[in-house]
């Protein structure tokens, strides 16, 4: 008799340590959810978020410039693009990003020499990341600009810079340079969310 009282005892035991451990790691993993959000520090600095790599690949620029400048012979960068799969889904119903999104930019050296390569470009090291955070509630016109130095948190950059103003001036969808993004141009098309100054000039290009 006391045997079975003892052992019931110890079996309601095990019982609430499995239901307590159910909970915590149950909320560990509602908390793993919402990392897809932008994260800021005390400060407000934007957190490098560490697992961009695992998000949709949108696409990769090579040698992209808008500047006037010439590249500097030699130096090749590949601009890599990422975004959520929950921001991507988003776009794809709604043609523009939904509050939140996060966009990383990764830019990463080229390289011609190495292993079995002989032309052509494959990437190395990375030469720099930035964001570009949809967040209404806290940026003056709905969208921050960021730029990491490695993986400290980052400041948001003032909005007089050429950032705000090149991507308002010229990015296809909601302030995102979508035209370059072959996966979301044909959903911008369709949902008829291109903006307006993108159209003119796509309207101007076909023209010629
Ligand atoms: C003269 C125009 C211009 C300026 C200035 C500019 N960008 Fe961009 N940005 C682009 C273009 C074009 C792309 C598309 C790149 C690609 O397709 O690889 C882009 C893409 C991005 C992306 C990917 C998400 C998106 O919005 O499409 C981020 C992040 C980004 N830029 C950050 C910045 C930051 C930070 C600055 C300022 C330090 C900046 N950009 C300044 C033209 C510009």
């Amino acid at each position: 008799m006391m045997k079975s009282t003892l052992a019931l005892i110890l079996a309601a035991g095990i019982f609430a340590i499995a239901c307590v451990f159910t909970v915590v790691t149950g909320q560990a993993h509602i908390l793993n959810t919402s990392v897809d959000v932008p994260h800021y520090d005390s400060a407000g600095r934007l957190v490098l978020p560490d697992d961009y790599r695992e998000w949709v690949f949108l696409s990769a620029g090579l040698d992209m410039n808008y500047s006037d400048s010439p590249p500097v012979e030699g130096r090749h960068i590949f601009g890599n693009v990422f975004v959520p799969r929950t921001a991507y889904r988003a776009f794809k119903k709604n043609g523009v990003w939904p509050d939140k999104t996060i966009l990383i930019l990764e830019d990463r050296m080229g390289a011609t020499k190495g292993s079995i390569n002989k032309t052509g470009q494959f990437q190395t090291d990375i030469a720099g990341i930035e964001a570009h955070v949809k967040d209404l509630s806290r940026f003056k016109d709905g969208w921050g600009f960021f730029a990491f130095d490695g993986t400290i948190p980052a400041d948001l950059i003032d909005t007089n810079s050429s950032c705000y103003s090149c991507h308002l001036e010229h990015a296809a969808v909601d302030t995102t340079f979508v035209q370059f993004y072959p996966t979301l141009l044909p959903v911008a098309k369709k949902l008829n969310t291109l903006s307006s100054s993108y159209r003119l000039v796509a309207e101007r290009d076909a023209g010629q």
